[in-house]
């Protein structure tokens, strides 16, 4: 399959939940197209291994937790002493276990809307006044199908993520008179290590879904991902991008 490369050279991007998964991928992709990359996690092992695994000097990382701010003040200040920020693709994320709303317990359903959605506005907050300063940004935030749609027994996610596409709606119209872009993605069901939160009926349910009838493949989100944060989006901002295999058609 075709893996396109973006010009991404003199650019630094930020990806929250970079330690695995679509963070890890999107990570790859820049570096391979000339970015310089940090990425923020709260598994210190596995942002160990990363660091183990791809020697890339222009590879960085963080421990930081996305629902708590002055953590993410601290990180992005850490950040702008040595360069700017031009991309975040807020990505950090969890989906919580698979259960009816009457049944779910109240801390985890607050965790889930903390980090999927305090957590995408944590990191704008924190980020956008750098990119306003510099008249350039691309942000892209990963939401999900079930913020469309809305997914039985996964009303915290679903909620969640129907939230963080308000807000990049309304965030990228606070921002459309600059050079930053913000944007949504939805993608369906991939294989990552996500998918273990879930119950396995709940993934097969979501899967049958899916008129593609298949999951989604990393590298393909991977690609949606890199054309919104690159040079070369300079109109499309406030959208939601649907990468659900035809399972959400608006
Ligand atoms: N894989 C799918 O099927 C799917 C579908 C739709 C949307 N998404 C979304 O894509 C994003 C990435 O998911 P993934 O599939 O790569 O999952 P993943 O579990 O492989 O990766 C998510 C990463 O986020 C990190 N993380 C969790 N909480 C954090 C926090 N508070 N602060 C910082 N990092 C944190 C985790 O440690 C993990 O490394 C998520 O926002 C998820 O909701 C995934």
């Amino acid at each position: 399959m075709v893996k396109n490369e973006y010009n991404f050279k003199n650019r630094t991007a930020l990806i929250t939940g970079g330690a695995q998964g679509f963070g890890l991928d999107i990570a790859k992709r820049f570096l391979n197209s000339g970015a310089k990359v940090i990425i923020w996690d709260i598994d210190a092992k596995l942002l160990d291994i990363v660091k183990k695994d791809i020697k890339n000097e222009n590879l960085s990382s963080d421990i930081v937790d996305v629902s708590n701010y002055e953590e993410v003040e601290i990180a992005t200040l850490k950040i702008l002493k040595n360069s700017n920020i031009d991309v975040l693709i807020n990505n950090a994320g969890i989906t919580g276990p698979t259960e009816p709303l009457w049944e779910y317990d109240v801390e985890m359903w607050n965790k889930i809307i903390e980090i999927n959605l305090f957590g995408t506005f944590n990191c704008c907050k924190a980020v956008v006044p750098n990119m306003i300063e510099n008249n350039y940004g691309r942000i892209v935030n990963v939401a999900s199908v079930a913020g469309k749609d809305g997914n039985a027994n996964a009303s915290a996610y679903s909620a969640a993520k129907a939230g963080a596409i308000g807000l990049t709606k309304s965030l990228g119209k606070e921002l459309a008179d600059k050079n930053i872009a913000v944007n949504a993605v939805t993608p369906a069901g991939a294989k990552t290590r996500i998918l273990d939160q879930m119950s396995k009926e709940h993934v097969q349910k979501m899967l049958s879904k899916v008129p593609r009838g298949r999951f989604l493949e990393v590298y393909e989100f991977t690609s949606l991902v890199c054309w919104l944060s690159s040079e070369e989006n300079t109109f499309s901002t406030a959208a939601v991008f649907d990468i659900s295999g035809g399972r959400s058609t608006y």
